[in-house]
């Protein structure tokens, strides 16, 4: 029951070709494109929040420059993704005014607090980590602004994942109060970086379409697979011990088993009753309220270059 518009379209993207913003598509991959990049846009802006809170008590000079780098970067993340999903439509106050009136999702992890130092660590580590094995992906996704986008995105991110490592590495080597903070963010980390995938296959209501419009390429229990998989080897060589007493290596498959996940946390943070979904928001509304004045003064500028030009 496709139409012949439509059954050209899905030609196009099995043969491999990317979808420019002003080539026609059918309106619901245009509406999933533009609810896929703005979460992840907003994921992007609303993840800085847990790691800002330790930039002021970063252990070194050394430790705070990458720290505020990484974040900087996150921001960056945030102005490509609003860029790409502007070119379907939309415009980023709209977006925005979404997020900030608590109607836009945004990615469940960033939710949970940032207790102490070592989660620096265990952030960048897993949760960058993850996003890396989500992303990477999606650089051959069918929307060209997106694949583009996230080119330069996984190799920053890859930057994030390297140092959150390393700064676990160094509390793994340090003294025994140093490890157990680094075991203690590993315990709280490691649940909800494995929500970050999303629902179970069977349980998720977008894939199959979007992975026949190749907006995914892998499902969300397959990435979580691959993040299980990767992520236990370099626990062990950190000698912590991974929090779930189901995990055991299954010979046949050739990947970990792993235990359950509370799915009954991950849809209350989704629904907004997280740790931190309250402070997130408030704290954003907040920052774009303060930046107020200068979004005024760009646009004073403008129109004052546009009349000199006119006159
Ligand atoms: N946190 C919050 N919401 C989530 C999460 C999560 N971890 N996982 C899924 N959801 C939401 C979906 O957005 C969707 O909600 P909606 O219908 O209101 O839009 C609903 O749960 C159902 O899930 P799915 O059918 O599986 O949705 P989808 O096909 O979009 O898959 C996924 C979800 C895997 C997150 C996908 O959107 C994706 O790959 N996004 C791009 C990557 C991204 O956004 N990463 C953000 C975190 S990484 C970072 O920013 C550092």
């Amino acid at each position: 029951e496709m139409s012949p518009e439509e059954l050209a379209f899905q030609a196009r993207i099995d043969a491999g070709v990317k979808i420019e913003p002003k080539d026609w598509m059918p309106e619901a991959y245009r509406k999933t494109l533009v609810r896929q990049i703005s979460q992840h846009a907003h994921s992007e802006i609303v993840g800085q929040l847990p790691e800002g809170n330790w930039v002021t008590r970063a252990p070194t000079l050394q430790r705070k420059a990458i720290l505020l780098a990484k974040i900087q970067d996150e921001a960056g993340h945030g102005l490509y993704l609003y860029s790409a999903a502007e070119t379907l439509g939309v415009s980023r106050e709209d977006l925005l005014a979404e997020l900030h009136a608590g109607r836009a999702k945004y990615s469940s992890i960033f939710n949970y607090p940032a207790l102490n130092w070592a989660d620096m660590g265990a952030i960048g580590w897993l949760v960058d980590g993850s996003a890396i094995i989500n992303q990477i992906p999606l650089c051959r996704c069918s929307f060209g602004p997106y694949s583009r986008a996230m080119v330069r995105v996984c190799k920053e991110e890859s930057f994030h994942a390297r140092q959150g490592y390393d700064i676990m590495l160094a509390l793994c080597r340090g003294t025994p109060e140093q490890k157990q903070m680094a075991q203690d963010a590993l315990n709280r980390w490691w649940w909800p970086a494995l929500m970050m995938f999303g629902p179970s296959d069977a349980t998720s209501v977008h894939s199959a379409q979007s992975m026949q419009w190749r907006i995914k390429l892998f499902s969300n229990d397959e990435l979580r697979q691959r993040m299980v998989d990767q992520t236990i080897p370099q626990i062990e060589y950190l000698g912590l011990t991974v929090p779930d007493p189901d995990l055991k290596w299954n010979e046949e498959r050739g990947r970990y088993d792993f235990g359950q996940i509370d799915w009954d946390e991950f849809h209350n943070v989704v629904r907004g009753n997280g740790p931190c979904n309250r402070e997130r928001l408030s704290t954003r509304r907040q920052a774009y309220e303060d930046g107020a004045w200068f979004r005024d003064a760009l646009v004073a500028h403008a129109d004052k270059q546009a009349t000199r030009k006119a006159a």
